[in-house]
């Protein structure tokens, strides 16, 4: 996955072009470029590695750049040819005059290249990229036409792009080009933008238009012309981008992570206001456009979801198993779009998706849409492509995120997980009457719970202290918090690159305890009241019989926990179904500080990317 950044109009096309890329860096970081119309010809600048190694080779040729008047830039997450100065993006057709930037993947792009080399084209990188450049260049050969060459290219292309194209001897225009990527153009004030993100442009404009598959962007400094691959002209609706760009600062935090978690108890609040008023009232969640007796009567719901979000969807099946008695199946977005599944009209299907882009999901949904079933999709970009797919569609609202490490839109997705199962419990008079208002008293708490544990964090930071010379970790737990415990694993691996592995307590014995020993600290998640509490408690014994150091995470008082564990952090007390809300939190920071110690890139670690538009 990549960022696409174009702009052409009268403000300083370098500085609009690095700001757009900072702001999706989330989306790659492995090498990046700049193509400039400047002064009667086309300047090119690559670096490798992150997008600073830009910004400093284009300060340091700042004195060749005289006064370019359009730009398009890029910032690779490699996948076809490693990460290197010639696969950078732009990448240019033989002669040179040609630029073009692109994210996805073009699958026919072995035989496109066949038949362009046949030509004469010569060939410089390794990349699927490179074959769009010759392709447009030898349309453009034939038809001296910007926009009838792009039209003609992209209906030879298989798969997966965002495109956007520069000429040399077509001054006054970039053009953009989309399908199964997303990709949209920014209207300013004698200035456009073309951009992969609405975070790329929200610094100069909140007016967007979002193109759809097939679709072409033609855009000058004062004019904006969609059309389809038939040349047809397709007339699209203005949107008010709902960010401020406020939102992409770390507001005095070290990393967007850390602003990012301690964000949680307000991003929580959010989500019920309006949703849930009082104890009393009946969830509102209009979001659903289920028929009440369809509601009554389903008994199947599919989740689908990948990484973070497929651990927010293992929560919610306990969830809605638990509150509404209705089966619920969870299964990563790439199993689910590759083998024969039971999805059918009378399914509720369920897409989980921080980005709303990711690939994977995306392809589940539209299986799933083809099947007729009714798709309900829970995402933190309501503007994504996802979510018009939506039938019915619940944004959670947590606000962008930038950190690669997903942690507000995981508490976001388990509210809106309660809230969704609430609100069909009350449909189906499901949940006795008092146990419904204590679980929704237990919400409305919710965020100042989360509060007591970030206001303070030494325990945790002195743990992550203790524990960031391990090189393995065992996370443990049973119930709705194995959940939990994939989570955490999966939060301390992506950021601190430690081997950290989530396993239900029970199965311990049944292969894992091998590994124990001193080298090998064991995490378990003890929620008290629950039937499972001891059982763990009994699986933390076993593991320090193999001198495992261990550490709890609990709201338990019992101070005996103290001689069993090494370390005991604390989480205030609240009923099991609702816990995994609140002990992912100290699980974050502890990943968090952990990595911090080391000295880990945090909101950006290594070969991973926030959003993986390909599957
Ligand atoms: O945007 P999505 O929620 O669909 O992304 C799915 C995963 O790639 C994502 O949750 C990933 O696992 C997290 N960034 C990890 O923190």
């Amino acid at each position: 996955m990549c960022g696409i950044v174009g702009y052409i109009g009268s403000g300083d096309v370098v500085s609009v072009i690095l700001r757009g890329l900072t702001n999706l860096e989330y989306r790659g970081y492995d090498s990046a470029g700049m193509a400039l119309r400047d002064d009667g010809t086309i300047k090119i600048y690559k670096t490798l590695g992150k997008l600073i190694n830009l910004k400093n080779e284009l300060e340091s040729k700042r004195k060749e750049i005289i006064h370019p008047t359009a730009g398009i830039g890029h910032i690779r997450w490699a996948t076809h040819g490693n990460p290197s100065l010639v696969n950078a993006h732009p990448h240019t057709c033989t002669c040179g005059k040609l630029v073009v930037v692109h994210n996805g993947i073009i699958e026919n792009y072995k035989e496109l290249r066949e038949e362009l080399l046949k030509k004469g084209c010569k060939f410089r990188s390794q990349t699927d990229t490179e074959t769009i450049a010759h392709l447009v260049a030898d349309e453009y050969a034939s038809s001296k036409d910007l926009e009838v060459a792009l039209r003609n290219s992209v209906i030879k292309l298989q798969g997966a792009y965002a495109i956007c194209v520069m000429h040399k001897d077509v001054p006054d225009v970039i053009i953009g080009a989309r399908k199964h990527a997303p990709l949209l153009v920014g209207i300013g004030e004698n200035e456009n933008f073309i951009a992969s993100d609405t975070p790329a442009i929200i610094e100069y404009t909140k007016k967007t238009i979002y193109l759809d598959d097939n679709e072409i962007a033609i855009v000058s400094k004062d004019k904006v012309k969609i059309t389809n691959t038939k040349g047809k002209v397709v007339e699209k609706k203005t949107e008010i981008l709902p960010f401020e760009p406020v939102a992409l600062s770390k507001m005095g935090f070290k990393h967007f992570m850390l602003k990012e978690i301690y964000e949680q108890p307000d991003v929580i609040r959010n989500l019920l206001n309006g949703k849930l008023y009082d104890i009393s009232s009946p969830i509102a969640l209009n979001e659903v456009k289920i028929d009440k007796g369809i509601i009554k009567n389903l008994n199947k719901i599919q989740i689908i979801a990948c990484g973070t979000s497929l651990h927010a969807s293992l929560v919610g099946k306990y969830i809605i198993e638990d509150f509404t008695g209705i089966s619920v199946d969870v299964e990563p977005s790439s199993e689910y779009i590759y083998r024969k599944t039971t999805t059918d009209e009378s399914t509720l299907v369920i897409g989980v998706s921080q980005s709303g882009e990711t690939a994977d999901t995306m392809t589940a949904i539209k299986q799933a849409k083809e099947k007729k079933s009714h798709i309900l999709i829970i995402t933190n970009r309501p503007d994504s492509n996802m979510a018009r797919y939506a039938d019915s569609l619940i944004p959670v609202n947590a606000g962008i995120e930038v950190s690669v490490a997903a942690t507000k839109s995981y508490t976001a997705q388990l509210i809106s997980f309660y809230l969704l199962a609430l609100h069909i419990a009350e449909i189906k008079g499901s949940l006795d009457e008092k146990y419904l208002k204590n679980i929704k008293h237990e919400l409305i708490q919710l965020p100042y719970k989360i509060e007591e544990i970030l206001s303070n964090t030494t325990q945790i930071q002195e743990c992550a202290k203790k524990f960031s010379s391990f090189k393995n970790f065992i996370y443990i737990a049973r119930g709705i918090n194995l959940a939990t415990a994939y989570e955490g694993a999966l939060k301390l691996k992506e950021i601190s690159y430690i081997n950290a592995t989530g396993y239900a307590a029970g199965e311990l014995k049944h292969g894992p305890i091998a590994m124990l020993d001193e080298t090998m600290p064991v995490l378990s998640i003890l929620i008290p009241g629950s039937i499972t509490y001891e059982k763990i408690l009994s699986n933390s014994e076993e593991a320090k019989a193999r001198n495992a150091k261990l550490i709890a995470l609990t709201s338990s008082d019992d101070k005996n926990l103290n001689n069993l564990f090494d370390i005991v952090i604390k989480i205030p007390k609240v009923s099991e179904i609702l816990s995994p809300s609140i002990a992912c939190v100290p699980l974050q920071l502890l990943a968090y500080y952990i990595a911090e110690f080391l000295g880990k890139d945090v909101d950006q670690p290594r070969n991973l990317a926030k959003s993986v538009t390909v599957e």
